[in-house]
């Protein structure tokens, strides 16, 4: 699918479909939904009158022009109340558009943006947020169907504005939307994977592709350099399984002076997750092919981040394996040491992902990488707590919590911080070595962050619970069924902003 910007009039556009928005409560409607209506002899304006069309969020209604215009329909959009429209509500509007004129096998359409008129938003933010959304709105997953069952494509969308001075910042707005959005779609598509295919061997070569096709640095450590180097912890969980683990770098360098400190992203990579000896019931296990889904968005905006160019450096840490439960498995009571030389009382081996992420901080604090985030589908109570609607954030710094949750904002993924007192403390106290890997049943994320505190030395970081927001089983604005790419486009904005305004 290809989205261009046009300079020219909606009214007497050419394509299978014209798309125009009305705010609710309006009755006379303006600009290029009023110069189409006038073409349409009022047409609009009268399904208004009678009640028809009320301008209500998520209103889509579908016209035939009968030969008034060059185009055969014309779709009306409803925008809501005027006062609370948002480019979230752009970028959920366009991927609910999309999907619609795909299902009425519309194979190209033009626009009009969205939100730039007299809603009066920033016209560049309404141009990417349009890009996003129809991207992300109409990304399936059919690699294994052929064909597959809706095979219809739109190919075309068009955005067409008028004001020609415009134009070169909205091309410009749309190529970023659409670097966002590609990169979401290829996390989407690593957590999609299913596990058999997507072993750490696969998950390492995806990132290889990626890391040169857009000029990153990239190397893997294999489980003999992993050793050496002391990755106890990380080792101890890939000890299960008959796939090799694999412990992958990619590196940005975008600052003025190449050896500036980086910023560094760290992501779960279990590219499935049994429970190991602790091993899970078998509805639980379903969704574990999920599990790098952390590591996987790490990875993807990494290439963001290299098409985007900003002035900073990055360096990811993923270390990947499988939680198996073989013969040569963690059992619970083993004692692990990670590479900061802290011990680990292992209590549940089904707590793996922290166990791996003890050794990727570790790392990530001998090279001096900061401020540090992680990200990870670490804990199931992270949904008990916050359901489906955002990503938990940890971090006992205050102002690099405040920088995730408005990069989350103006990414429409939505995050919450959670406290860090030092009452939680005491849930990883283990009788015989320095921490167990498990609490007790309370404030089981709150836990799990705290353990990942052992290893980041006091440096600024953030770990995010993204264990309720990785998979989604119906269709919603930029979500579609599968995984969700969440928070990719939230840790580029991050990257970005950090680049601009380094944390003080
Ligand atoms: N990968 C899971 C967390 C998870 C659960 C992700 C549901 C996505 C959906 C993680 O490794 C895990 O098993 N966590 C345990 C921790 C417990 C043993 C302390 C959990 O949440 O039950
Ligand atoms: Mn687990
Ligand atoms: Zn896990």
């Amino acid at each position: 699918m290809q989205i261009k910007v046009e300079a020219g009039d909606i009214s007497t556009y050419s394509a299978d479909c014209v798309v125009v928005n009305l705010f609710e409560g309006i009755t006379a409607p303006g600009g290029g939904t009023g110069a189409l209506d006038a073409a349409l002899d009022g047409t609009i304006a009268g399904l208004l009158a009678s009640g028809d069309i009320r301008g209500k969020e998520g209103e889509l209604t579908l016209l035939h022009t009968g030969g008034k215009l060059p185009t055969p329909r014309v779709l009306v959009a409803g925008l809501g109340k005027s006062g609370d429209f948002t480019i979230d509500k752009v970028r959920t509007l366009s991927a609910n558009i999309a999907r619609f004129l795909r299902g009425k096998r519309v194979g190209s359409y033009a626009t009009i943006a969205h939100g730039a008129g007299i809603a009066g938003l920033d016209a560049a933010a309404c141009a990417q947020a349009i890009a996003e959304g129809t991207h992300l709105g109409l990304y399936r997953f059919n690699r294994y169907q052929k064909p597959p069952d809706d095979p219809f494509e739109v190919e075309t969308v068009a955005i067409v504005e008028n004001d020609g001075a415009k134009f070169n910042i909205l091309q410009a707005a749309v190529e970023r939307g659409v670097i966002l959005a590609e990169a979401a779609e290829f996390s989407r598509d690593l957590s999609n994977e299913p596990a058999n295919t997507l072993t750490p061997t696969e998950f390492a070569a995806r990132a290889q592709a990626m890391a040169e096709q857009y000029g990153l640095g990239f190397r893997v450590f294999e489980r003999e350099q992993c050793a050496e180097m002391g990755m106890g912890s990380f080792l101890g969980v890939a000890r299960g399984s008959a796939q090799p683990p694999k412990f992958i770098v990619i590196t940005y360098r975008g600052a003025a002076d190449a050896e500036a400190q980086a910023i560094g992203l760290v992501g779960k990579g279990i590219t499935f997750d049994t429970g190991g000896i602790s091993i899970k019931p078998s509805d639980a296990m379903l969704e574990m092919k999920g599990d790098m889904s952390g590591g996987g968005a790490i990875i993807a905006a990494m290439g963001a981040i290299a098409r985007l160019k900003p002035a900073v450096n990055v360096t990811a840490l993923v270390p990947a394996t499988e939680n198996m439960p073989g013969s040569n498995a963690l059992k619970p009571s083993d004692i692990l040491r990670a590479m900061n030389g802290k011990t680990i009382e292992v209590v549940n081996t089904d707590a793996e992902g922290r166990l791996i992420l003890a050794d990727a901080l570790s790392y990530a604090i001998q090279l001096n990488l900061s401020p540090i985030v992680d990200v990870a589908t670490l804990t199931g109570a992270i949904s008990i707590a916050l359901g489906n609607a955002a990503f938990g954030i940890f971090s006992p710094h205050d102002g690099l919590v405040e920088r995730i949750k408005q990069a989350g904002e103006r990414a429409g993924e939505k995050s919450w911080p959670f406290p860090m007192w030092p009452e939680y403390k005491d849930l990883i106290k283990s009788n015989i070595a320095d921490m167990k890997n498990s609490g007790a049943r309370g404030a089981g994320s709150i836990a799990a962050a705290f353990f990942l505190k052992e290893f980041v030395d006091d440096r600024p970081w953030a770990h995010l619970d993204i264990a309720g927001v990785d998979f989604y089983d119906a269709e919603k604005g930029v979500l579609t069924k599968g995984a969700s790419g969440i928070p990719v486009r939230t840790l580029v904005g991050l990257v970005e902003d950090l680049a601009v305004r380094p944390l003080g």
